[in-house]
């Protein structure tokens, strides 16, 4: 982990999200052209914030931020230090909660301004050297800011939810009931901001007949998930979707394996999105988090990609967990730097899906079996609505 954070805050009544300000930290680590240190960070109160200002600087009052190089007193430059790291970076929660107020900033605005503020005084920058230092710190404060802002989300996480599910329970009887339809319904009076739908060649489970009515009815968003097979491509251009994601799709498989090879078969991929653009429908791109796929979606002209969650759902334990959370978490970031929206989906659950509602790169989330699986007990509307709380609830840490 490039950015270690000890968190001593006591936390009453402020919660700080430290993952989103380790994520931070590390990406300021890359912007700087320093990926390769590490940066230890400690979060304290004012209490201990005055007493390590008064320590080292003969100040007794509390500061909002304290930078502690590691090359400190020795030769300065970085090429001298013998291990990688930067320093230190003690912030006051207190103090920037106070001046998150001041400013009318939110909390995390004002930690990312301290955090950028911090960091550069480790890399040599000081503002108290002279009037040009201080021009020359405020200029790279605002670069970094913009480049860590540029591509967050400023509304809460989507839920988009597929209701192939209840399709399949219907094509289990060959009856009409029960109706994706209404299913659809159902979920957006719930809240859902979105209904997914995955049009099988084999026509397995969503039918031609949901397509028109679920095209007439759907009041939020309607996204088909498709392969990008020819047939269903004259279907979807008709139908015209508020978006179309391109999945592989393989006859004999239970649901999607993995995402869409777009670097095997980018000329083929670029002619569907064309092709859709043409009829104004805007594409995503269900990928593994991989950034040369990600590139690649990117290059084509997608204007989503939505990241298989598959592998962090069905992790085995919790360090492989961790390991496919930090995969999505950098493909996020790195597909929101290229400019490409992010959604994410396949495997979410009730107990899976708050860390990756968290990531502020991701705008929406699709999902479909846990929530049918849920309502069979509960009913769609609780079902729904039990799911949107979970993802509420991360959008609120701060
Ligand atoms: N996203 C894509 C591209 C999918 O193929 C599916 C499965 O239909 C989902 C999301 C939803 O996955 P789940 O049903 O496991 O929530």
């Amino acid at each position: 982990m490039p950015t270690d954070l000890t968190n001593q805050y006591p936390a009453a009544g402020v919660a700080v999200d430290v993952r989103r300000l380790i994520r931070l930290a590390d990406r300021l680590l890359t912007e700087c052209g320093v990926a390769d240190h590490t940066v230890s960070m400690l979060l304290v109160d004012d209490r201990e914030m005055t007493r390590l200002n008064n320590h080292y600087r003969g100040k007794n009052k509390p500061t909002n931020v304290l930078s502690f190089p590691f090359a400190e007193g020795a030769d300065e430059s970085l090429a001298s230090i013998p291990v990688k790291e930067l320093g230190d970076i003690v912030i006051s929660v207190d103090t920037a909660l106070r001046e998150s107020i001041e400013f009318g900033q939110t909390l995390f605005e004002r930690l990312t301004w301290l955090t950028i503020h911090g960091m550069l005084h480790l890399l040599g920058h000081d503002h108290e050297r002279s009037a040009a230092d201080e021009q020359a710190m405020l200029v790279k404060e605002q670069e970094l800011l913009d480049k860590v802002k540029n591509h967050r989300r400023t509304t809460m996480t989507k839920l988009a939810i597929n209701v192939d599910h209840v399709a399949t329970i219907r094509q289990a009887r060959g009856i009409a009931d029960p109706d994706p339809v209404a299913a659809a319904a159902i979920c957006e009076m719930a809240g859902a901001s979105g209904i997914v739908i995955h049009l099988r060649e084999d026509r397995r489970h969503i039918q031609d007949r949901d397509l028109q009515l679920l095209r007439q009815t759907i009041k939020t968003k309607l996204n088909l998930e498709m392969g990008a097979n020819k047939d269903i491509i004259t279907v979807a251009l008709d139908l015209k979707p508020d978006l179309v994601t391109l999945v592989p799709e393989k006859r004999e498989e239970l649901t999607t394996e993995g995402g869409l090879d777009v670097l095997a078969q980018k000329k083929k991929i670029a002619k569907v999105i064309e092709k859709m653009a043409r009829e104004s429908i805007p594409v995503s791109i269900f990928a593994d988090p991989d950034p040369a796929q990600l590139a690649a979606a990117n290059e084509i002209g997608a204007t989503f990609v939505e990241l298989h969650t598959g592998k962090y759902c069905d992790a085995k334990n919790e360090s492989e967990r961790n390991h496919e959370f930090m995969l999505l978490s950098s493909a996020a970031e790195e597909a929101a730097r290229m400019g490409l929206r992010v959604c994410a989906g396949h495997g979410l659950n009730y107990y899976n899906t708050a860390p990756i509602a968290e990531l502020d790169t991701v705008e929406e989330l699709s999902i479909g079996h846990a929530i049918i699986a849920r309502a069979v007990f509960v009913g769609l509307d609780r079902a729904v609505r039990d799911m949107l709380a979970i993802i509420r609830q991360a959008d609120m840490t701060i």
